[in-house]
C-alpha cells in the first residue's frame, strides 16, 4: 500500500482517489500521526499544504523514518524535502496558480516516462523552489517554475511542484502510475471484487457467531454495509429502519420492501409521532438536528434492547468521514453537525463494525454493484439524515411534512421521468416560512412558497446549481401549484456552494 501524509491540502483526498483508481490501496494519515511503517508499505506521498516551509512551526516530518522507501513530495511536500536538504524555498515572484506547460522534461526519468513535453500541469502555490542542493537533479521545468520536478540523485525520492491529482494536470494519472507502479512496485490488485472477498472473510473472523444490530437509512452507504455484513453472518445481522416522519413520500414502505427482497432481517419502526413531539416548536436548525438525533438514538436504543446478546453496532461510515475527523485542519471542516448517530456507540456500549470505512463514495457504489444491489438504490441521491426536517424552514408539523412530501415527489418524479435524475448530484425541495399573495380563479390566495434545489457536484463539498431546462422547470412549477394544496409559488435556487450550502438549514 501507499502511505499518503496529509499536510492539510484541499487536494489530499484527491491524491488518494487517484491512487485507488490505479487499483492500488492507499491510506491518508496526518503528518503528525504517522502509523508504523510495515513491509506492506511500498511508498510514501507527501501532500501539499496551505502553510509555508519558511514559517516557524510549519508541518514537518522526519524523512529518515521511511528508510529506503520511495517518496514523492507534491507541492508543499516537494518544498519540504528540498528545504530540509539545504535547498532554497522562496516566495514566488509571479503568481503561480493555474495551468502551466512543462517545457523541459527528462524522459529518462521513470517518474516522467511518457509525460509529454508541453503537457499541461496545474500549479497552485505561493512559494517556489529557487534552488536545490547538488545531490538533487532537476527533471522538469516550466517557463516560470525552474524546479517543476526533481529527483534526489542516489535515492528514490522525488518532488513535483504541480498537482498530479487534479484533472487539469492532463497526465497526472500517468505520473502517479509511474510512481506507484514503476517506482514503488505496487501490484494493481486492489479491486472491488477482491475487497468484497477479503472483507467478508475478515467480518466472519471478527464477528464469529456474534449478533450485530444496525440502523438502515435507505441510503447507499448503510445498504452496502449491511449487505456486506449480511453476506458474512446472515441472520445474525438485525437491521432496524426507523420512520422518523421526515422521509420522502412512500419512502418508508418502498425501502422496507426492497430490504426484505434483499433477504435482510429487518424491522420497520414507525416512530413518526415521537419525532414530531420532540420537534414541536423548534425553529433553530441545529436544535432541530439535535432533537432528531437524540430521538433517533432513543428509538434505536429501545428497539435494540428487545434483542438479546447483541455485541456489535454496524455502521455505514465511509472513508471521507474518517479522514475529516483526523484532518490537520481539525474540526473546522465540519460546518454542520452531520453525523447524526455519533452518540450511539457510547450509549449502547457496543463495539462498532464499519466495513466501508476505507472506501470512498464512488468505491462504495462499485462494491454495491459487485454485491448485486439494485442500481436504483446505488444511484440514489444523497439524502440528509434529518431528512425533510431541515428542508422545512422553521418549525415542523405533520401538515407541513405532507405538503413538502407532495412537492418533493412531483419534482423528483419529474427528474426521473425526463432522464434528469442521474444528471444531478442531489435534488429536493425546501418549504419556506413565507407566505405570498397569489390568485387562483377569482380568488386571492395567501399561501406557501417552495424552493426547488438541484445541484451538480462530485462530493458535496462544493456544488453548482444544476442548469435544468426552463421547459422542465415550468412544467414542474405548474404541476406543483395545481396539485399541492397550500402552495401558490415555486422558486428555483440558483446559488452555488460556497457560499450557499446545498441544504437551506
Ligand atoms: P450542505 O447543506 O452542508 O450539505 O451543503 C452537504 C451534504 O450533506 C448533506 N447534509 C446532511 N447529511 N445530516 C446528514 O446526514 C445532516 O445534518 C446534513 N446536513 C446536510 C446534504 O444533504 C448534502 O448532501
Amino acid at each position: 500500500q501507499i502511505l499518503i501524509l496529509d499536510f492539510g491540502s484541499q487536494y489530499t483526498q484527491l491524491i488518494a482517489r487517484r491512487v485507488r483508481e490505479l487499483n492500488v490501496y492507499c491510506e491518508i494519515h496526518p503528518f503528525n500521526k504517522i502509523p508504523t511503517i510495515t513491509p506492506d508499505t511500498k511508498g510514501v506521498i507527501l501532500s501539499g499544504s496551505p502553510c509555508s516551509v519558511r514559517d516557524e512551526g510549519s508541518p514537518d516530518v522526519d524523512l529518515q523514518q521511511f528508510g529506503n522507501l520511495p517518496v514523492l513530495g507534491v507541492c508543499y511536500g516537494a518544498q519540504l524535502i528540498a528545504h530540509k536538504s539545504g535547498g532554497q524555498v522562496l516566495p514566488s515572484h509571479a503568481r503561480e496558480y493555474g495551468r502551466a506547460k512543462l517545457t523541459t522534461v527528462d524522459h529518462h526519468n521513470t517518474l516522467l516516462k511518457e509525460i509529454a513535453l508541453d503537457g499541461q500541469v496545474w500549479m497552485s502555490h505561493a512559494d517556489t523552489i529557487a534552488s536545490v542542493p547538488d545531490s538533487f537533479e532537476v527533471i522538469a521545468a516550466t517557463p516560470s517554475v525552474k524546479v517543476a520536478a526533481y529527483k534526489v540523485k542516489d535515492k528514490e525520492v522525488y518532488g513535483i511542484q504541480f498537482h498530479p491529482e487534479v484533472t487539469h494536470t492532463l497526465q497526472g494519472k500517468e505520473l502517479l502510475r509511474n510512481f506507484v507502479v514503476h517506482i514503488c512496485n505496487c501490484k494493481q490488485d486492489w479491486t472491488p471484487d477482491q475487497f468484497v472477498e477479503t472483507s467478508v472473510a475478515d467480518l466472519k473472523k471478527k464477528l464469529g457467531d456474534d449478533k450485530v444490530v444496525m440502523a438502515l437509512s435507505g441510503g447507499v452507504d448503510s445498504t452496502v454495509a449491511a449487505i456486506l455484513i449480511h453476506k458474512a453472518i446472515g441472520k445474525n445481522l438485525h437491521c432496524i429502519f426507523v420512520d422518523n416522519g421526515l422521509l420522502r413520500k412512500n419512502e418508508f414502505e418502498q425501502v422496507l420492501d426492497s430490504y426484505k427482497h434483499m433477504g435482510l432481517n429487518i424491522k420497520g419502526v414507525d416512530a413518526k409521532d415521537k419525532f414530531y413531539t420532540a420537534l414541536a416548536g423548534l425553529t433553530d436548525p441545529e436544535a432541530k438536528r439535535k432533537a432528531i438525533g437524540k430521538t433517533f438514538i432513543d428509538v434505536f436504543d429501545e428497539e435494540s434492547h428487545q434483542l438479546s446478546d447483541v455485541k456489535w453496532l454496524g455502521q455505514g461510515t465511509i472513508y471521507p468521514d474518517i479522514i475529516e475527523s483526523v484532518s490537520v485542519k481539525g474540526p473546522s471542516v465540519t460546518i454542520k453537525s452531520h453525523h447524526n448517530v455519533g452518540g450511539l456507540p457510547a450509549k449502547m456500549k457496543l463495539k462498532v463494525v464499519e466495513p466501508l470505512n476505507t472506501l470512498f463514495k464512488d468505491e462504495v457504489r462499485v462494491v454495491g454493484k459487485t454485491l448485486g444491489i439494485d442500481p436504483a438504490i446505488l444511484g440514489r441521491h444523497p439524502f440528509p439524515g434529518p431528512g425533510l426536517g431541515i428542508r422545512i424552514l422553521g418549525d415542523i408539523t405533520a401538515d407541513k411534512v405532507k405538503i413538502l412530501q407532495e412537492v418533493d415527489s412531483i419534482f423528483i418524479g419529474g427528474l426521473r421521468e425526463h432522464g434528469l435524475y442521474d444528471k444531478v448530484w442531489q435534488a429536493g425541495a425546501m418549504l419556506l416560512p413565507v407566505q405570498s399573495v397569489g390568485v387562483m380563479g377569482d380568488e386571492r390566495t395567501y399561501e406557501r412558497v417552495v424552493s426547488l434545489r438541484a445541484v451538480t457536484s462530485t462530493d458535496g463539498m462544493t456544488a453548482d446549481w444544476a442548469h435544468l431546462p426552463y421547459e422542465f422547470l415550468a412544467n414542474v412549477s405548474s404541476d406543483i401549484i395545481n396539485k399541492v394544496k397550500g402552495v401558490n409559488r415555486v422558486v428555483y435556487d440558483i446559488s452555488s456552494k460556497p457560499p450557499a450550502t446545498i441544504e437551506w438549514e
